[in-house]
């Protein structure tokens, strides 16, 4: 399996890992392919994501991306957050091996179960951004259910 040199920069040197102990928001989620966990903190100040930091029990390409999706959504605001993809993290990072692409789906919905919290925390869910949300309904219900 072939690695571009980007994946295997962010791998080898992952930015943002840790936790963020006065986060604004915190999002964990779980891959039901492979059973691996990420948690995201966001740290925001008035609308802007200030600070990212990813921890997670999963593989190379899901630590690469994590890496890669958290440098990308600093400084930005929370509309523009919630627009990051997987595949922009993908390609971000010249590419993944598809049968690997659904590992970056973890630092998707992580970003997005963090920012969900606070949307619902401060009232800022409406009609017209709840759908950006939907993608976090299918893993939803695997959370704590038997492992193999
Ligand atoms: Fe589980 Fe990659 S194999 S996140």
């Amino acid at each position: 399996m072939e690695y571009s040199d980007k994946v295997m920069d962010h791998f080898m040197n992952p930015r943002n890992v840790g936790e963020i102990t006065d986060a604004s928001a915190s999002g964990m989620v779980g891959n039901a392919k492979c059973g691996d966990i990420m948690k995201v903190d966001l740290k925001i100040e008035n609308g802007i994501i200030v600070d990212a930091k990813f921890k997670t029990f999963g593989c190379g390409s899901a630590i690469a991306t994590s890496s890669m999706a958290t440098e990308m959504i600093k400084g930005k605001t929370l509309d523009e957050a919630l627009e990051l993809t997987n595949k922009a993290v993908a390609e971000a990072l010249d590419g993944l091996p598809p049968i690997k692409m659904h590992c970056s789906l973890l630092a998707e919905q992580a970003v997005k179960a963090a920012l969900k919290q606070y949307y619902d925390k401060n009232g800022l869910m409406n009609e017209s951004n709840k759908h950006l949300f939907d993608m976090l309904e299918d893993d939803a219900h695997d959370h704590g259910e038997d492992q193999h």
